[in-house]
């Protein structure tokens, strides 16, 4: 390799690359960013940043050093049955990713507790029409997954004065959240809270959790705020609960099958916020900077940041 040759990575996902290139031209210049339809000498290729990549493509990558996920979950690689092994997975989680995602918890448990819908129905029929102030010191809210995301997200809300408790697999220690672990555990949990977040990986453990069981479990009246993966969810179980008016409503950014498909119940239903997973989207900026890292790590044998441990699943 000359001295001014750059390091090749592949990117693949379904938006526009022009972004990402820009990014790393600013930060890490040294790298060149490849992509479909032409990858040029495949061989050349030491490092992936994929989202979805079709399966055989990372397999076909001869000089392969580092896998690094596009996005926090990497359930997105697990289902590659020809995901190469003994390549390193990483998974990018940085500021910008844990901030978003704090905000749209909050913004979606803020609008519940503080009852915009009344007061948007209210304003488009021109009343006046106030309603008694919510007590926030006697609302719980249960945070499942105290991952990157969820003791952010948890720490934010309980400075915002909600009652929280964490729940995870687990043992975990954070400063004014009431943190329990162990599938036992999970039944009070649900019980005192009148807003569940769904922040957990989605592991074989977790997948179809938030189910009729575990939404009756919750007081009447419950809402659900899910910004981890569609398949966490009972579609039919949560649309019969919302029927039923046990749960008051859900913040949904996540979907079984992406796009949602228009015939879906959840953009129709009255009770469901749809949104078309934008929680914590990678933003270019500062996550270039960290796959740059990752790349230049994986290369010189030093840890990598996010490691993923593919066997447990996260
Ligand atoms: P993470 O750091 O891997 O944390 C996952 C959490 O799930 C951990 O606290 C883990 O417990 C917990 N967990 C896993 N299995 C469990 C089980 N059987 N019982 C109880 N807890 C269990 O994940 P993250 O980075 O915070 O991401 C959280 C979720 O958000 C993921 O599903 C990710 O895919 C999703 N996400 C969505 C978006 C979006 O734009 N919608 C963006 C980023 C991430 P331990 O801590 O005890 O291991
Ligand atoms: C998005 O869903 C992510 O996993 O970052």
């Amino acid at each position: 390799m000359s001295q001014d040759a750059k390091l090749a990575f592949l990117y693949h996902s379904g938006d526009d690359p022009e972004p990402w290139i820009r990014a790393f031209r600013a930060c890490a210049p040294e790298l060149e960013m490849r992509y479909l339809p032409d990858l040029g000498d495949a061989s050349d290729i030491v490092a992936a940043l994929v989202w979805r990549p079709p399966p055989g493509l990372l397999a076909s990558l001869p000089n392969l050093k580092l896998i690094h996920s596009k996005g926090a979950g990497i359930d997105h690689l697990s289902s590659d049955p020809d995901l190469p092994a003994g390549i390193p997975v990483v998974r990018l989680v940085d500021r910008s990713a844990r901030l978003l995602m704090t905000q749209y918890v909050v913004h979606a448990a803020l609008s519940h507790h503080r009852h915009m819908d009344h007061y948007g129905a209210a304003q488009a029929e021109g009343q006046w029409r106030q309603l008694p102030p919510p007590d926030t010191e006697k609302t719980t809210v249960a945070v499942l997954g105290l991952g990157a995301l969820g003791q952010d997200t948890a720490r934010m809300l309980s400075a915002l004065g909600f009652r929280v408790i964490g729940w995870s697999r687990r043992p975990k220690d954070i400063a004014d959240v009431e943190c329990v672990h162990g599938a036992g555990a999970l039944p009070s949990v649900l019980g005192q809270s009148q807003i569940v977040v769904c922040l957990l990986a989605l592991t074989d453990e977790t997948r179809g959790i938030i189910d009729a069981r575990t939404l009756a479990a919750l007081p009447r009246g419950a809402y659900v705020i899910n910004p981890a993966r569609g398949a966490h969810v009972v579609d039919e179980d949560l649309l019969a609960a919302l029927d039923s008016g046990h749960i008051a409503g859900a913040a949904l950014d996540v979907f079984h099958d992406e796009p949602l498909a228009s015939e879906h119940r959840f953009w129709s239903h009255p009770k469901v916020v749809v949104t078309p997973h934008i929680s914590a989207d990678a933003l270019p900026r500062t996550a270039a900077e960290q796959v740059a890292d990752n790349i230049h790590r994986a290369l010189a044998g030093q840890p990598l940041i996010n490691p993923v441990d593919m066997a447990r699943g996260y």
